[in-house]
């Protein structure tokens, strides 16, 4: 089967890091046309910085990189650097990016390439707030009908906010991004926190990339050790949740993750619960579902699929 067509739009944050690289290392089922940056974890020219630093890292130096939105639709830019440090990829010493930036803003480059390919053939993976996305389909409404799925680490239900009591970052940062998104028609599959705190980074896990023994391999080790401070912190878990990569590992195995195909709307006018992802898992409303919403994750399976393809880097 022809590699799965995507954009990525991301924030990077350690995370997005490591979903960027396993798609990078997954040429069978993965065709990256280009990254898209915005501003979330720290400010665009940090995210632009850190894409690039990651496509260096991979030896990938010919994926496109253009800088996008550089604040929320309506609001200020809310970041955290107290999850992913000052440079946002704290952790790993890496080289500053030689790649230079694409030309042209990257709400540009996702309208012009889902119109440049046949519809329903591009998938675009956002894995931090829905800021360029939302901006590309209220610049072209005609794009929404050409997009194949869109694949989104955001949101949380049962196991509620991370940024707020009742919020998740991504959708925190911009709700009315993600509220067009989310009413935009197109087909959406939701890794919700409710999956990516089961992805944890266990020390035995993270032996695991340090035993490739390979740059990606320290690297991406490094980068969860710093990583996980917060989430060991707060929540005493095992280790960094890997929130992103699960959206890259789901377009290359699946089967690793179940949901339910559920109505989803997002909370934009309360100051208490904004951003908050309302999803009716329980369908006890008439609200017509416009999300598969994630629920469950296979974590060993992802983490055997993740150390085997970053092991080809
Ligand atoms: O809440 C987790 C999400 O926020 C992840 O995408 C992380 O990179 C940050 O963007
Ligand atoms: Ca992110």
């Amino acid at each position: 089967m022809a590699p799965r067509k995507i954009i990525i739009d991301t924030d990077p944050g350690q995370d997005d890091a490591v979903a960027i690289l396993l798609a990078l290392a997954s040429p069978e089922e993965i065709e990256v046309l280009g990254i898209t940056a915005v501003a979330g974890n720290v400010p665009l020219e940090l995210t632009a910085k850190n894409a690039r630093i990651v496509c260096e890292l991979a030896g990938h130096t010919h994926i496109p990189v253009y800088a996008g939105c550089d604040r929320p639709l309506n609001r200020p830019l809310v970041t955290a650097e107290h999850v992913h440090g000052k440079t946002g990829l704290d952790g790993p010493v890496l080289p500053d990016p030689e790649m230079p930036l694409a030309d042209g803003h990257a709400v540009d480059f996702i309208i012009d390439t889902l119109r440049a390919h046949e519809p329903g053939t591009v998938t675009l993976c956002p894995l931090g707030p829905l800021t360029n996305i939302a901006s590309a389909f209220q610049k072209a409404p005609d794009i929404v009908d050409r997009v194949r799925e869109i694949v989104l680490m955001g949101g949380a239900y049962f196991e509620v906010g991370n940024i707020t009591p009742a919020a998740e970052f991504n959708i925190y940062v911009d709700p009315e991004a993600a509220d067009i998104v989310f009413k935009s028609g197109a087909h959406i599959v939701v890794m919700p926190l409710d999956v990516t705190h089961d992805a944890l980074v266990t020390p035995h896990r993270n032996d695991a990339f340090r035993a490739l023994d390979s740059k990606v391999g320290h690297a991406v080790a490094e980068m969860t050790d710093f990583f996980e401070r917060f989430d060991k912190e707060k929540y005493g878990s095992e280790g960094a949740p890997l929130h992103d990569p699960c959206v890259t590992a789901y377009l290359i195995r699946p089967e690793l993750f179940s949901g339910r195909h559920i109505n989803v709307e997002i909370e934009t006018q309360s100051e208490l619960t904004l951003g908050m992802t309302v999803a009716d898992w329980w369908r006890v409303t008439d609200r017509a579902p416009n999300a598969m919403f994630m629920g469950d994750v296979d974590a060993q399976g992802f983490f055997d699929l993740l150390t085997e393809r970053l092991a080809r880097l």
